[in-house]
């Protein structure tokens, strides 16, 4: 089967990415990444990338804080069409992307967020959990659509949340599953098995036996 094409925006220590490679290099998956895209010049995850032979690129994010410029982000969308990239992956990256980019990969966005989504979007969220007195969490891969962790929800896993949690057991717990459902993720849209009807994602029948996928 042909690989799936994906790019990886990371920000920073790129654990999720990590996790990719090592089922894509494996050959655990049909998907192989074929860039990795940085707005912070020295992020663990560019070194990563490097470390498995996989293109890293630094891309300056520009004046803003919290989204790139609209400079940088066609930079970021031409380095991932000039790496083939047909899927991008948002692995911890810390800007919210807007329209141009969005359109450059219509419903090709995806993004993994450690709450169970519509549970707690934004920024830290396992203090947000623990302080909001819920007993279940864990971690949601998604298409990404112009909200802020909003869009179609493609697979999500619990984990317990417990008393004497701290927010960084807690994350510990919920990166487990991140690193065990992203790449599961991206092999059901390698594998064309899901298709997105409005706020759903849908799981679609597998191919009979001689059919192309
Ligand atoms: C993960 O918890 C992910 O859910 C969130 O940012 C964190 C990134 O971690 N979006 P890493 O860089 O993949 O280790």
């Amino acid at each position: 089967m042909k690989k799936l094409r994906v790019g990886v925006l990371a920000s920073g220590r790129g654990s999720n990415l990590q996790a990719l490679l090592h089922q894509s290099l494996a050959g655990k998956i049909d998907v192989e990444v074929a860039v990795v895209i940085s707005d912070v010049e020295d992020a663990l995850a560019l070194s990563r990338a490097r470390a498995a032979g996989v293109p890293a690129v630094y891309v300056p994010p520009g004046k803003f804080r919290t989204k790139l410029e609209p400079e940088s982000e066609k930079e970021y969308v031409e380095t991932l069409l000039t790496h083939g990239v047909e899927v991008v992956v948002l692995a911890g990256f810390m800007r919210i992307l807007h329209d141009d980019f969005l359109n450059a990969f219509p419903d090709k966005v995806v993004n993994i967020h450690p709450s169970l989504l519509p549970a707690f979007p934004g920024l830290n969220v396992q203090k947000k959990a623990i302080d909001c007195g819920v007993k279940w969490s864990g971690a949601t891969v998604h298409f990404v659509n112009a909200g802020v962790d909003a869009g179609p929800i493609i697979l999500q896993a619990v984990v317990p949340v417990l008393d004497d949690d701290t927010p960084e057991t807690l994350a510990a717990r919920i990166l487990v599953e991140e690193h065990r459902i992203y790449p599961e993720a991206l092999q059901l849209i390698a594998e064309k098995r899901i298709r997105i009807d409005g706020r759903r994602v849908i799981g679609e029948p597998p191919p009979t036996t001689g059919e192309s996928r």
